[in-house]
């Protein structure tokens, strides 16, 4: 039996303008977890997926269901990728505690965990940027047009600066900082999102360049603030980042009540994170941080939790 996990991410600046070219940075969530399993099956019966927390399951080589379709596919690739010439008998068992639909990045970090147990399953290692590119693979058909920024920073595993189509760039945390992670209970596919801000870019494209130029700047500044150790200029630039999301429509009044409540109990910065239009939000914490929690519950947090960037 072989296991492998993968994190669940965060972007800390840069969400939406990164489809468009601007730099964005993500941290990996060591507190949400995905775990794939590997063991071997009887013979002749080939791979079987076991999706526990979807309650679904797929036989490669028959049809698949939508939800399982990129792990279909990620599978297959992964085992051409590890030149396996005929198909293994093989369980797969899938669970994560990354909550879904929700920018944490949980459909990429399945996928990540998913090739790293098969690669080890069969006593071969894959670089971190062939996990990535097969995990890319997956993200291609569940969001239509990924940046790339999940995959690397769920198959890296460590804070990434990305820009489309550019090497990658890990970065490290000078000084240590807190996070909460609080959930609006709504799931917001990225897909629906990021096809909405396509829709309007079209409609009045030098707008929303100038939006996705501020974005990518804010981006750069926080890039320097964590890299120098300025933590205390973090939470005005999440709360920069967070007004130009408003201003390109992905917020919604839950991201927005939870917004107000960290912040009126002392966050200095706090922001959606991922598609907006639901999911998540992040509030930086302050190092008494426990109202912030209490503010954040009192406020509905569907689900809520505290992650350490370093
Ligand atoms: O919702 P998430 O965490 O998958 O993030 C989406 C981030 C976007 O920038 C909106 C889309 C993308 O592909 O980068």
């Amino acid at each position: 039996m072989t296991q492998a996990h993968a994190p669940g991410k965060v972007i800390l600046f840069g969400e939406h303008a990164v489809v468009y070219g601007r730099p964005a940075i993500a941290v990996p969530v060591a507190q949400a977890l995905a775990t794939a399993t590997v063991e071997g099956a009887p013979p002749g019966g080939g791979v079987t997926i076991l999706a526990h927390d979807l309650g679904e399951q797929l036989v490669l080589g028959q049809p698949a269901s939508e939800r399982l379709r990129g792990l279909e596919l990620v599978t297959r690739r992964a085992l051409e990728r590890l030149g396996a010439a005929t198909l293994p008998d093989l369980t797969i068992a899938i669970r994560s505690d990354i909550p879904v639909a929700s920018g944490m990045g949980s459909g990429a970090a399945v996928s990540a965990a998913l090739v790293r147990a098969l690669a080890a399953h069969l006593g071969a290692s894959l670089a971190d940027a062939e996990v990535s590119a097969l995990v890319y693979e997956a993200e291609v058909l569940y969001h239509g047009t990924p940046s790339g920024i999940d995959n690397t920073v769920v198959s890296y595993a460590r804070p990434v600066y990305f820009v489309r189509g550019q090497p990658i760039e890990t970065f490290a945390v000078e000084r240590p900082f807190r996070l909460a992670i609080a959930g609006t209970g709504i799931a917001s596919p990225t897909r629906m999102a990021v096809g909405a801000v396509r829709g309007r870019w079209e409609a009045d494209r030098p707008r929303y360049e100038a939006l996705f130029d501020a974005i990518g700047e804010v981006a750069r500044r926080g890039r320097r603030a964590i890299e120098g150790g300025e933590t205390a200029a973090l939470g005005p630039l999440m709360d920069e980042n967070q007004a130009l999301l408003r201003e390109i429509g992905v917020s919604s009044p839950e991201l927005e009540r939870l917004i107000g409540a960290a912040k009126g109990a002392g966050s200095p910065g706090a922001k959606l994170v991922g598609a907006g239009m639901g999911g998540n939000m992040i509030a930086l914490l302050p190092a008494e941080f426990e109202p912030v929690l209490e503010a954040l519950r009192a406020a509905g947090a569907a689900s809520l939790l505290v992650s350490e960037v370093r």
